[in-house]
């Protein structure tokens, strides 16, 4: 979850005002919002009117928002449900995209739809399918291996009682279906003597949550397609929200940004050319006026980069987080 659970119960974009000044010495052109939601970064680069958007979300139930969006800034808005994989797909025709922009999780309305079942506090199924899925988390509960099921929730959860968690699964599967109350009860009786500041179900949820949705493919392989799509002086912005991908997001824009030997076996070879410059080496984080407004904000970290080269091998960034595409592979 991101920019969205707070105590006014309402929207807010997560570090708005920070990416608008980032970006808006690039305005004039097109960007891509890979990850519209509401649509609040969306509308605010639109406001400036020599600007247009293209924006993508895998989860259909946007369309209203994008129905309003279209109505207010017509043909400077077009919007594709798809996966922010799949920006190959996009056919930019003015040859003026400037930059391309992420906010990754999940949105207050995605969370407050009990449907979507995306928080431990829903009742009935697991699902927690974003949009564009092959499986949902009941797939995952009532069939993965234990040594599996253990592996997701240890790698992406960093949950310490894994094993325990998936012997019990295991064990309570083979008398009914497991439901969404059912896990956070395996869960809460497994850690009952536990005392920790967070819910006893966070750790395992986010693990369920990171493989329904692929995060982690769907992130390295939406940021070496946003490296190909962007030209030379354009911009990647992403806001996230968690540790693993902000790992993945610092090291694509921090090992690209430094000149490096084409080969660890030839030290004397030539440097390789930078594929970005990093006007900030740090991570840009919410101000406290934006934490005490809508306290979920802290975890963001928002990175950008500016493409300064066409050339960039990006098979070093695949292969240091192989573990992790290795554990969504899996499913
Ligand atoms: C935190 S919300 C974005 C909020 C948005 N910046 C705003 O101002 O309203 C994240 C959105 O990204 C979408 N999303 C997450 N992963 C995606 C993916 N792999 N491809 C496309 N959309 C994705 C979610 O469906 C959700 O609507």
């Amino acid at each position: 979850m991101n920019a969205t659970i707070n105590l006014e119960k309402k929207h807010f974009p997560v570090l708005l005002n920070e990416l608008i000044s980032i970006i808006s010495p690039l305005y004039g052109g097109t960007f891509i919002d890979c990850t519209f939601g509401q649509g609040g970064y969306s509308e605010k680069i639109l406001e400036n009117n020599k600007n247009n958007v293209i924006a993508l979300d895998r989860d259909k139930d946007v369309l209203t928002s994008v129905s309003k969006l279209k109505a207010k800034f017509k043909n400077r808005f077009q919007f594709y449900n798809l996966k922010f994989s799949q920006l190959d797909k996009i056919k930019i025709k003015d040859n003026k995209l400037k930059g391309i922009i992420f906010d990754l999780g999940y949105s207050f309305n995605q969370i407050k739809n009990s449907q979507k079942g995306l928080s431990f506090t829903d009742r009935g199924k697991l699902n927690m399918k974003m949009g564009i899925n092959d499986f949902s988390a009941n797939d995952i509960i009532s069939n993965m291996e234990e040594k599996n099921l253990s592996k997701v929730f240890k790698v992406f959860g960093d949950e310490r009682y894994s094993k325990k968690i998936a012997k019990e699964i295991v064990k309570k599967r083979n008398e009914k279906n497991i439901n969404t109350e059912d896990l956070v009860q395996i869960i809460d009786n497994i850690k009952k003597y536990q005392k920790t500041k967070i819910h006893n179900s966070t750790k395992v949820f986010q693990a369920l949550r990171i493989l329904v949705n692929k995060e982690i493919s769907e992130l390295i392989n939406a940021l070496v397609n946003s490296f190909n799509l962007v030209p030379i002086g354009g911009i990647i912005a992403v806001v996230t929200f968690h540790s693993i991908e902000d790992k993945i997001v610092k090291f694509f824009f921090k090992h690209y940004s430094e000149q490096r030997n084409a080969s660890r076996y030839l030290p004397e070879a030539k440097l390789s050319e930078k594929c970005f410059n990093l006007i900030n080496k740090k991570a840009i984080l919410p101000s406290n006026s934006e934490i005490r407004q809508n306290p979920p904000s802290r975890s963001a970290k928002l990175r950008y980069g500016i493409k300064t080269n066409n050339k960039c091998d990006f098979t070093e960034f695949r292969e240091k987080f192989k573990n992790l595409t290795d554990v969504e592979a899996l499913r």
